[in-house]
């Protein structure tokens, strides 16, 4: 049953319009944060400091306000739920994936079985990844699972190269391999999954893509999201196109089967993508989303969620670096190494001594090792049940971290386990441009039968994925779909429901009252109890309906 599509995000002003004392360096003002303000950018992230020289948490509200994403409520994780028939990931039950750009629209398409892809990406800036890096990753391999679509993870170690001072290309190109067998042994289906390193893979359509798209993009629109000035070199200016034209679907023509005249096709562009990320990847993506439907074939805007930080072991306001070996739980570090940097650089929100704990309790929220164990642990009684033992006293520091260490020494070793499976052979397999093969949406709904003025002949029933097409079908039925249009019958009108319903021909001399009689009660029977809104968001626009009253002269 179609529901009605959610309210959109409103959009941020459009980035050549903020000044850059608006935009990304110049922090975000919460209400709390008076001393030095909350940063965030892409390659630098620092909490608020108070009058006292306190860190703060970071205020993701804040954020959400001052870039207008919108947060994730409750009425969007049970549409999810309804849709997918999937809980909700305990990543979206706790709010650590906070905020979104337009999932709702992501949410409309899976419902109605049109296609759309995942795509995410790392810079490989050291030879192994963080527990911080694998959330998105984590994250993506379970919306890849409960939606069946393709993933594209991209790989920017150009970026990296132009970024860091010390990396050169050759490093870059190492750590990118690296990283990607990190990646793979997150679980991601091959089948369905396209890795590359932008060194490698960028060139034909991808690089069509992102010089059109470079065109687009004015100078001031990426000093505004990046705080770049005069010195930056020239290409870390240029980068953000590349970082944005990974988001358009004709990047990919192997993915989808289609290069016919070996040019990018105007299909392909209309198929959108939803990205999983931290926060501070936003800025890109608002210059993506400013400039998508400028392009020769128009994308529409690709949908973003995004998750809150995985604090640093130092604590509040901290972002894990890949540089700093301390800052962060590695995902090469042995059971030892775990258990010494958590003993040793966690930050504790418990209290000086233990009879002060004993009488006052601790704070969890500002307690690392239960702030991983939020993340890592699933079983939300068990959360409650630690928060509420910290918090009464009951529970000492010394025991939230051996409770911690465990946990976290059991998803570093099961990941160690995969990873020694992943051999440069299944590194090639997933690093390889060819098809790839998905299911979507098994259930889809079923998109109201058009109705032809005067043909007198029944028209086609949709098709549904629930059998695997091959790639090509696939594609070609999702491109089919892709442009099939999603607004309510015009003027919501209650012929073309009954219409769409009865699967019915109707002409220009069909009366309201010979429809009527028409009704077949079998297939409106299944629609008796349902709410009216979704059923007319059901039903396609029906301009042969139209014609057929005007006449039926079109
Ligand atoms: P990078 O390598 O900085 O980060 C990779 C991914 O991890 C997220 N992330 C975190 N998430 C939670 N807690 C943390 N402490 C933490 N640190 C990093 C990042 O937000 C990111 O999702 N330019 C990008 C690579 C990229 C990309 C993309 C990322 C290219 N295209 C599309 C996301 C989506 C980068 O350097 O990510």
């Amino acid at each position: 049953m179609a529901e009605e599509p959610s309210k959109q995000a409103a959009e941020p002003p459009a980035v050549a319009n903020l000044s850059l004392a608006e935009t990304a360096n110049a922090g975000i003002v919460g209400d709390k944060t008076k001393a030095v303000e909350q940063h965030i950018d892409p390659w630098s992230v620092s909490a608020a400091v108070d009058e006292q020289g306190n860190t703060l948490s970071f205020d993701y509200e804040a954020i959400s306000k001052k870039w207008s994403t919108s947060l994730i409520d409750q009425a969007l994780l049970d549409r999810f739920e309804r849709l997918t028939g999937h809980k909700p990931h305990r990543w979206l039950r706790r709010g650590l994936f906070f905020s979104h750009r337009e999932f709702n629209l992501i949410l409309d398409r899976y419902e109605k079985g049109q296609p759309f892809f995942l795509y995410t990406g790392r810079g490989p800036s050291s030879g192994s990844m963080h527990i911080g890096h694998t959330i998105p990753f984590a994250f993506t391999k379970w919306l890849q699972d409960v939606f069946d679509v393709p993933l594209v993870i991209m790989l920017t170690d150009d970026e990296k190269f132009l970024f860091k001072e010390n990396i050169t290309v050759e490093d870059a190109k190492k750590f990118a391999d690296e990283n990607a067998m990190d990646i793979i042994s997150m679980g991601f289906d091959q089948k369905k999954t396209f890795i590359y390193s932008d060194f490698r893979y960028i060139g034909g359509h991808f690089y069509e893509n992102s010089v059109e798209f470079s065109k687009l993009l004015p100078f001031n629109q990426v000093r505004g999201a990046f705080g770049f000035d005069n010195s930056t070199n020239t290409g870390r200016i240029d980068f953000p196109s590349k970082q944005c034209a990974a988001a358009f679907a004709t990047s990919y023509p192997h993915i989808w089967g289609d290069d016919p005249d070996g040019n990018r096709q105007k299909k392909t562009a209309a198929i959108p993508c939803l990205i999983p990320c931290a926060i501070d990847q936003d800025p890109y993506f608002r210059l993506l989303r400013d400039n998508s439907h400028r392009m020769k074939n128009p994308s529409p805007k690709a949908a973003l969620i995004h998750s809150k930080f995985l604090t640093a072991l130092q604590g509040p306001g901290g972002k894990m670096s890949a540089s700093d070996p301390t800052s962060a739980i590695f995902m090469s570090d042995s059971k030892k190494d775990v258990q010494k940097k958590i003993n040793k650089f966690a930050f504790s929100g418990g209290r000086a001594t233990m009879e002060e704990h004993r009488q006052f309790g601790g704070n969890p929220d500002v307690d690392v090792p239960f702030q991983y164990l939020t993340y890592f642990l699933d079983d939300d009684a068990e959360i409650e049940r630690l928060r509420t033992a910290y918090k009464s006293g009951e529970m000492l520091t010394g025991e939230m971290k051996q409770y911690c260490i465990k946990v976290m020494q059991d998803y570093v070793e099961d990941f160690q386990t995969k990873r020694k499976q992943v051999t440069p052979q299944i590194l090639k397999e997933y690093m390889t441009p060819r098809r790839l093969q998905w299911g979507g949406n098994p259930n889809p709904v079923k998109p109201a039968a058009p109705i032809q003025a005067q043909s007198g002949k029944k028209s086609s029933k949709s098709k549904t994925s629930s059998t695997p097409a091959t790639p090509a079908a696939q594609s070609e039925s999702q491109s089919e779909a892709a442009s099939q249009p999603a607004s309510l019958p015009s003027g919501g009108n209650l012929p073309a429901v009954i219409a769409a319903s009865t699967n019915a021909p109707v002409t220009s001399e069909t009366t309201m009252a010979e429809l009527v009689q028409r009704l077949d009660l079998d297939s409106v029977g299944s629609l008796a109890a349902q709410p009216v809104l979704p059923v007319l968001a059901s039903a396609q626009p029906n301009h042969s309906l139209a014609a057929a009253q005007d006449g039926g002269t079109k």
